[in-house]
């Protein structure tokens, strides 16, 4: 035959393949979400993400230094406290219990980067997502405690923000608490591009923050939605975010693509809660090289134009990468 094109001849080697990779992982771009939980000695595995940890804070400088190790140097601090009330003050007391962990984590391992979720979810009574007003969260009222969360969160030595709660208007929001508050020189990550999905299912049983009735469809996005993504992104940014996340990755990598293109700021993909259950319980059962598939998740997210990858896998990644078996 006289091809002339013929693809198979950059595949013909090991050495040729990755010569001529157009995806290459990097450590330093991964972010490894992390729950931790007030008392003492505990390393509490949860049910649905086996492998995952609650930690109380004396438990926490394992975990980081295990993920130091390993290379993985950002992680997202998530706080399960032991007090819930309807305005979710745990969210930014002083010693609330992100705030206690950062300030003991930052004691010890103060070469890591902290990112913090910033959220009322974890720390209301009824579960949502900000402060409700009968049975609607209130976009406005919750601004102002969103900002009170990232704050405290900065000051307890956060070096980025992330809020996650969707209200209209938080980056800007916050945004302007951090600036007022001396601290202009601290990044927001906004979760912008965050859809109303069962993916989350595993994390809420983590964090106990399932809400106690109705669902978050009024705040998160519809799944629907392709060019809503874009307008939460642009609104972002122009609020001021210095990145933007799409959140769950795998079945909305369609939004990583198309954010990547069109803003000039990182993108970053969130692989959820529900990713990791699924990969777990499959590759228990035997079903699936589970190794090969967090490869093909990763990869996947990066190529489809994501500079930074979120995941509970952050931590298998970086050592399959020191062993060549993935990257
Ligand atoms: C808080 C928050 C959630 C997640 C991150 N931040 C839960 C939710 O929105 O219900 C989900 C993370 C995951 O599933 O891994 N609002």
């Amino acid at each position: 035959m006289n091809l002339i094109q013929r693809p198979r001849r950059l595949r013909g080697s090991e050495t040729l393949r990755k010569m001529v990779r157009e995806t290459r992982m990097d450590k330093s771009s991964l972010i490894y979400p992390l729950f931790v939980m007030e008392g003492t000695n505990i390393q509490e595995e949860i049910p649905s993400m086996e492998g995952q940890f609650r930690y109380s804070i004396d438990r926490l400088p394992y975990k980081l230094e295990q993920l130091a190790k390993a290379g993985v140097g950002s992680v997202m601090l998530f706080g399960i406290p032991d007090h819930k009330d309807e305005v979710g003050s745990g969210a930014y007391a002083t010693d609330g219990i992100v705030q206690k962990a950062l300030r003991e984590a930052k004691k010890q391992f103060p070469d890591l980067y902290y990112v913090t979720d910033v959220c009322m979810c974890e720390y209301t009574s009824h579960g949502h997502c900000g402060v409700l007003c009968g049975h609607d969260v209130d976009n406005d009222k919750t601004l102002d405690l969103l900002a009170k969360t990232a704050l405290s969160h900065v000051e307890a030595g956060a070096d980025m923000v992330a809020p996650s709660d969707m209200m209209d208007g938080r980056v800007a929001a916050i945004r302007a608490c951090l600036d007022e508050n001396g601290h202009n020189t601290t990044p927001i990550m906004s979760y912008a591009v965050k859809y109303a999905s069962a993916f989350y299912g595993p994390f809420r049983d983590a964090a106990g923050s399932a809400p106690a009735f109705g669902d978050r469809r009024s705040y998160q996005m519809d799944f629907h939605n392709r060019r809503e993504g874009m307008k939460e992104a642009l609104t972002d940014i122009e609020e001021g975010a210095d990145i933007i996340m799409v959140k769950p990755a795998l079945s909305y990598l369609d939004m990583v693509s198309e954010i990547s293109k069109a803003v000039n700021v990182p993108v970053a993909a969130y692989s959820v809660s529900g990713e990791y259950a699924m990969v777990k319980a499959a590759a228990k059962m035997g079903w699936i090289d589970e190794e090969r598939i967090i490869g093909e998740m990763a990869v996947g997210a990066y190529r489809a134009g994501a500079q930074i990858y979120i995941t509970y896998f952050a931590e298998e990644i970086a050592k399959l990468m020191d062993e060549g078996r993935i990257g």
